[in-house]
């Protein structure tokens, strides 16, 4: 099972900003991230919250029952050391992705405070970006 870990404000994606991150809803992604993950013969289970502490919590619960994550923490990116520990504990592969280039965006986003503790990054991408995250933890973990 592969955890999918959608943080704050990734809620109002449709609503939000259409030419940074596109017009489908969360819910739509999540569709779109269950059929990626039946192609790649992989499960996948996805979560969402815009609080920091229930996203640590989801981070150590899926400690226990995945085997890669993806996450994307929206603005904690550039911030959280709190998420960062969290990450640090994880074994299992982590693949960090972002719908919007963030190193062609603002300067305060162009600093990811959980780059160096993930296993590999996806920015710029759109919703494809997900599947690309898939796509690389599936092939890591028929590695592995
Ligand atoms: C984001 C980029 C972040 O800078 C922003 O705060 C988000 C979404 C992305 O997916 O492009 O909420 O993580």
């Amino acid at each position: 099972m592969i955890a999918v870990l959608n943080g704050v404000n990734l809620n109002m994606l449709g609503r939000r900003d259409p030419a940074q991150y596109g017009t489908l809803t969360l819910s739509e992604l999540e569709g779109q991230v269950y059929a990626w993950a039946g192609e790649l013969r992989v499960t996948a289970r996805c979560l969402q919250t815009n609080h920091e502490g229930a996203y640590i919590d989801q981070i150590h619960e899926a400690i226990g029952w995945s085997r890669g994550m993806i996450v994307n923490p929206g603005a904690w990116t550039h911030y959280s050391y709190a998420i960062r520990d969290a990450l640090e504990i994880v074994e299992a592969p982590v693949v960090e992705v972002h719908l919007s280039d963030i190193a062609q965006r603002e300067e305060w986003r162009r600093r990811s405070v959980i780059g160096d503790v993930v296993d590999h990054t996806i920015s710029g991408q759109g919703p494809d970006g997900y599947r690309q995250a898939l796509a690389w933890l599936a092939a890591a973990l028929a590695d592995g």
